[in-house]
């Protein structure tokens, strides 16, 4: 479970002091579904990139399996990027010169394991891409892109998937899909997290946290 408390960011620019993120408190529950929205520049980026271990808080206490990630020395922050928390972006970050196999395959580079086919295509399957392995990313349209950026996520066995506005580059038929394939993670045991400024996107998922300029209006 990720419990956030009392997290507070600034960013110091010139003189100016910016409060991104001011005592925010949430828990996630593991195998849920949540949706953090609120307005451009509220602190969503912000917050989930806590979690992700990507910035770290001013205040506050970050824990994850009750294990306090503020503390986490590089060893233990490289063991989570790796085996716990993985993240996708609206723009898809796909190499252009890899097919689809190749691509997904990128995270298990430096960890030596022997990756047959059969587990590559089970992860296209499970984002619904069952064939596309020997396709350029350029032969795909944006949902697919997604839909292989996610099984990039999944392949190294994370336990949560944080996504950082996903649907901001579709349309709003591939935003929906991408939407219920991140909801049917759960079926795999994973936890998604999805930061959105669309309620409609939101309002899909199980629960709606919304910021406003840096604080938590509802949850
Ligand atoms: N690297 C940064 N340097 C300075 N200010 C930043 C930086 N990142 C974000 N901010 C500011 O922090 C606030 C929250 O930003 P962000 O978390 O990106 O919000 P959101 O994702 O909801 O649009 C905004 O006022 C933004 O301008
Ligand atoms: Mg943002």
């Amino acid at each position: 479970m990720i419990r956030l408390i009392d997290i507070c960011k600034n960013y110091v620019v010139g003189d100016t002091v910016v409060k991104a993120l001011d005592k925010v408190s949430i828990d996630i529950k593991d195998n849920s579904f949540t949706a953090i929205t609120g307005h451009s520049g509220s602190g969503k980026t912000t917050l989930l990139n806590i979690m992700a271990g990507y910035t770290k808080c001013d205040e506050g206490l970050y824990l994850y399996d009750n294990k306090v990630v503020n503390d986490f020395d590089s060893k233990m922050m490289t063991d989570f990027f790796r085996n716990e928390v993985g993240m996708i972006f609206q723009e898809f970050h796909l190499l252009p010169y890899l097919n689809v196999y190749e691509n997904i395959r990128l995270p298990l580079i430096y960890q030596k394991k022997n990756i047959d086919k059969s587990f590559l295509d089970k992860q296209l399957n499970m984002v619904g891409l069952k064939g596309y392995g020997n396709f350029r990313p350029d032969q795909l349209s944006g949902g697919q892109k997604q839909r292989v950026a996610i099984a990039r996520t999944l392949v190294s066995g994370v336990k949560v998937v944080l996504a950082d506005e996903p649907t901001g580059a579709l349309d709003r038929k591939n935003a929906s899909n991408i939407v219920k394939l991140l909801a049917d993670l759960r079926n795999y045991g994973v936890t998604v997290v999805i930061v959105t400024h669309d309620e409609k996107i939101a309002s899909q998922a199980e629960r709606v946290i919304v910021l406003e300029n840096g604080h938590v209006v509802s949850k």
